[in-house]
């Protein structure tokens, strides 16, 4: 009975599959099914732990067909999600039965001047490295992450952090109108005068409310100079407890024009760990070790030790990304993994005792274990961040008291196993386990963990009631919904 019911379901969704196929195709609309031969490759997203099977995938190429396609999202019955570069930590674009909206042939790049605005209108379907090329040939820039090939989709909705955020803002905090297409299918525009209480939720929590089809930035004029610098470490772990309390002390006297990474990786011997102190330099040249001095003159001395780069602003760009950044001239690479984020809060900085735990952890289960991984934290917070100068309900996006945003990562072929789970978790472990009960961290969306369970606090913590009451205006049916969205 329960198989001759789920057969029958079955049947009934490859049915209602083909008619909406039909129906799109016949709107103008390129659309790829489960029996496309295309199916098969354009499943797959950057993270290949998720293996889905949508219904659908559209591929509009404006936001009138996108609003067709969100339409036929609700006359079908099926959870709209947008795909914009496929970086989801989760592949949380795809998923089983959904119809998905992939912006891949909506990469407008214009850039304009409005009044004293140079604006950057961007077609929600770009990457990262094209944004910056496509800016630099104008000398404009915006704040982003280093990877060339995650979308701006993705990164710009749920915060978008790069080594330029400290002196300019997370990515959304230089979005200045977006078009969208809300759950009822309307195309409208959402700013600081239009729609503000969607505009609100959008730079941050994008994937809940609709999808945006271009997005308009108040770009920057780039930096007259910018190089990036690496120092690397072979520590043990009570000195590499030190040097991290040392570093939260350095970020809280250091100018915006810094960017710091911090990572960790497996030490050359049980109790060692390798930590690696990177970032990136925008203000005047010559001056970027005087301003380093203070943090490397308590450390000893590095393994290696290097500036980056040739000093301009698209060189710094391609430096940090590692690769081309023009995406169109290689494939995308992929990885099978999992990732857990932690938010340090800027006024309750890890403790001496968390930190020799968490090091001593990493130094010996760390060393020990076969696992591939590494824990890298980028500073949102010290001395006068731009991150933390835009008030907490100012936007969508929570963490506006941030210190550290923490991604603890295992990478395992061809799965991940409960050993890669318990080795993320249990170097979290080491720190929310070792501080006070009552630490408030959080979690980053845009490192979003399908494992975390007090998820609603920790993505959204004082935002969430607002963002519900949100939700349930622009989107009463709940049509875009996938793991860790916006509850009604
Ligand atoms: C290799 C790698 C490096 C990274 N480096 C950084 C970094 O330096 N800094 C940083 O902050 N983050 C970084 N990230 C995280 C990255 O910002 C997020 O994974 C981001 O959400 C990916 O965006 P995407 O458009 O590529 O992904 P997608 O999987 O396409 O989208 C991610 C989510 O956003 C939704 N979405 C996408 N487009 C839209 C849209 N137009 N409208 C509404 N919802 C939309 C999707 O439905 C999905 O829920 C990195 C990720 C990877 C894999
Ligand atoms: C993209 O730009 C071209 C040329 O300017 C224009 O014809 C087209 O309508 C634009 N597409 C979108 C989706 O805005
Ligand atoms: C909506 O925003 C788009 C850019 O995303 C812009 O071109 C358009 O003029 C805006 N429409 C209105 C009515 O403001
Ligand atoms: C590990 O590195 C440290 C620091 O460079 C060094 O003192 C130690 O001898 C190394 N240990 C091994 C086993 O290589
Ligand atoms: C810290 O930030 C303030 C405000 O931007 C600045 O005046 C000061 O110079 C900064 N400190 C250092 C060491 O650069
Ligand atoms: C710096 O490097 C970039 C490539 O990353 C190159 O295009 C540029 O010509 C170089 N500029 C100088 C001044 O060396
Ligand atoms: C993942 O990347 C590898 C190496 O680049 C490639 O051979 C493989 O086809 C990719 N897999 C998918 C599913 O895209
Ligand atoms: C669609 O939803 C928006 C936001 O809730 C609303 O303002 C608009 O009137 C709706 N449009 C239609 C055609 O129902």
């Amino acid at each position: 009975m329960k198989l001759l019911l789920s057969f029958t379901f079955l049947l009934a969704a490859l049915a209602s599959a083909t008619d909406i196929e039909t129906s799109l195709k016949s709107a103008g609309i390129k659309v790829v099914g489960p029996t496309d031969p295309a199916y098969a490759t354009d499943i797959f997203d950057y993270n290949l732990r998720f293996h889905y099977q949508p219904a659908l995938i559209a591929y509009p190429t404006n936001a009138a067909q996108v609003s067709k396609v969100v339409k036929a999202g609700t006359t079908f019955n099926l959870p709209v999600t947008a795909r914009s570069g496929g970086h989801s930590f989760i592949a949380n674009a795809l998923g089983d039965g959904r119809l998905v909206v992939d912006l891949s042939l909506m990469k407008n790049i214009t850039v304009l001047q409005n009044g004293a605005t140079v604006e950057a209108h961007i077609g929600a379907g770009n990457r990262l490295g094209d944004i910056a090329l496509a800016l630099n040939e104008h000398g404009r820039a915006i704040p982003h992450g280093l990877y060339a090939y995650v979308g701006i989709g993705g990164h710009g909705g749920h915060g978008g952090y790069g080594l330029t955020s400290r002196l300019w803002g997370l990515n959304l905090d230089r979005i200045i109108e977006v078009e969208v297409v809300l759950a009822n299918g309307t195309v409208t525009n959402a700013s600081l005068t239009t729609n503000p209480d969607l505009f609100w939720g959008i730079r941050g929590s994008s994937s809940s409310f609709g999808i945006v089809t271009d997005i308009v930035y108040d770009t920057l004029p780039r930096p007259d100079y910018a190089i990036a610098f690496e120092y690397v470490w072979n520590l043990d772990y009570t000195t590499a407890a030190q040097a991290i309390s040392d570093y939260q002390v350095f970020v809280n006297n250091i100018p915006q024009e810094l960017g710091l990474a911090v990572e960790w990786n497996r030490g050359n011997a049980s109790g060692f760990v390798t930590l690696e102190f990177g970032g990136a330099w925008y203000g005047a040249e010559g001056q970027v070790e005087s301003v380093l001095q203070p943090f490397l003159s308590k450390l000893p001395t590095p393994s290696f030790g290097s500036l980056l780069g040739n000093g301009t602003w698209i060189d710094n760009i391609a430096t940090l990304a590692q690769g081309p950044l023009d995406t169109s001239l290689a494939p995308d690479t992929n990885a099978t993994f999992y990732v857990k984020s932690l938010v340090t809060p800027q006024e309750a900085p890890m403790d001496d005792n968390t930190l020799l735990q968490f090091m001593k952890y990493l130094a010996t289960e760390g060393f020990s274990t076969p696992l591939d991984w590494f824990v890298q934290i980028g500073l949102y917070g010290g001395n006068a961040s731009a991150i933390n100068a835009v008030p907490q309900d100012a936007t969508g996006y929570t963490h506006r008291d941030s210190m550290f945003t923490m991604q603890i990562q295992v990478t395992q072929v061809p799965v991940v196993t409960e050993a890669g789970f318990s080795f993320v978790e249990g170097v979290a472990d080491t720190i929310t386990g070792n501080m006070p009960p009552d630490w408030d961290y959080g979690s980053y969306l845009n490192y979003i963990d399908d494992r975390l369970v007090d998820w609603q606090h920790r993505y959204y913590g004082v935002d969430y009631p607002r963002l519900q009451a949100l939700k349930r205006s622009y989107d009463p049916t709940n049509l875009f919904r996938f793991p860790k969205s916006i509850e009604l």
